[in-house]
């Protein structure tokens, strides 16, 4: 049986481009898999590191992946500050880390850019602590996009660094995955790029009915005039409408739009129809785990208490293996 895991940072909540890209197929996935989802709360620190920036977001976001679908029957679904494992195996995974490889690293390159006044360390060490996630559950599968496939790379390296350093084979080297390739970038509502979290740009689980008719409503289009190639924004709004909407009302406004007879405004109520359609249950779904503390924090609990069991194997191992032998006689 395969192993999958995959981490989602604990700011900003999930939206449409989420539900598409990634979570719809981890419900799939949770059915015939060894599957670890959690909340990287810890890597989130190293951007936002007000406790009133995440505290409350960790809740939502854990009330929004099971509204999703994730089930905590079969998955193991938890929050990463739970597992203080995961601390632990991060202190000695650092030890092999070299830093200049970690300076190399685009997202942290990406980071002293955009951030010059919050360099920190555990920036820096962002990989190290994502490589702990994976290979404390000794993963082999992990879902990533694009902007993460380096840190798997980085994974790899420290997996079979260990595994060479210590004459053992402890860690199996991950792969990223991609779906079958059936992965689907979902775009953003303005005209360029994907969906992400940045104002106007995406529909979240969350949103209530007026906010998406607002949101689609503004969605960037095009003047209309008639040119060889479809313009970006138009195709993007195409190509969530072939995620929410019937077949056949995709073909219809694409012969529409062949025709040269679209009306945008009409596309658009149907879009947002549509999308309303995939995202007020969930979100009713949300409100009502959302009222029901007991039930989140027996999920919590449980999850943390799964994850923790497979992470001190791992931990057990790879430290008796770099030589630790705690109070035992040697
Ligand atoms: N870095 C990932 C992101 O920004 C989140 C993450 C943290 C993660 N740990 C992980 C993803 C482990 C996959 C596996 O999206």
């Amino acid at each position: 049986m395969e192993t999958v895991l995959s981490g989602i940072r604990s700011t900003g909540n999930l939206h449409l481009g989420n539900y598409y890209g990634a979570l719809r197929n981890f419900v799939k996935m949770q059915e015939s898999n060894r599957c670890f989802f959690f909340i990287a709360d810890l890597h989130s620190l190293t951007t936002h590191p007000k406790a009133a920036d995440f505290h409350g977001n960790v809740r939502q976001i854990l009330a929004e992946y099971l509204a999703a679908g994730l089930d905590p029957e079969k998955c193991t679904l938890y929050v990463q500050s739970d597992i203080p494992e995961i601390s632990e195996m991060y202190v000695l995974l650092n030890m092999l880390a070299y830093v200049g490889e970690l300076e190399r690293t685009a997202s942290f390159k990406e980071k002293v850019r955009k951030h010059p006044q919050n360099v920190n360390a555990g920036l820096l060490t962002y990989p190290v602590l994502m490589a702990t996630d994976i290979l404390i559950h000794r993963a082999n599968k992990v879902p990533v996009g694009k902007d993460q496939e380096q840190h798997l790379e980085i994974t790899r390296v420290y997996a079979r660094r260990f595994n060479n350093m210590y004459g053992a084979n402890l860690f199996p080297e991950p792969d990223a995955y991609n779906f079958g390739g059936e992965l689907i970038k979902i775009p953003g509502l303005d005209g360029s790029g994907k969906m992400g979290k940045s104002e106007g740009n995406g529909v979240f689980l969350m949103d209530d009915e007026a906010a998406i008719r607002k949101k689609v409503k503004k969605a960037v289009t095009d003047t209309g005039e008639k040119t060889d190639a479809m313009s970006e924004p138009v195709k993007n709004l195409f190509t969530i409408m072939s995620v929410v909407s019937a077949p056949e009302v995709v073909s219809f406004y694409r012969e529409a739009y062949a025709a040269g007879s679209i009306r945008y405004g009409d596309m658009k109520n149907q879009l947002a129809d549509d999308v309303c359609k995939v995202t007020l249950p969930i979100r009713d779904r949300i409100l009502d785990l959302l009222q029901n503390e007991d039930y989140l924090r027996k999920v919590r609990k449980n999850g943390a208490e799964k994850a923790r069991e497979s992470a001190a194997a791992t931990l057990q191992e790879m430290k008796k293996l770099m030589g630790f032998k705690g109070l035992e006689r040697a």
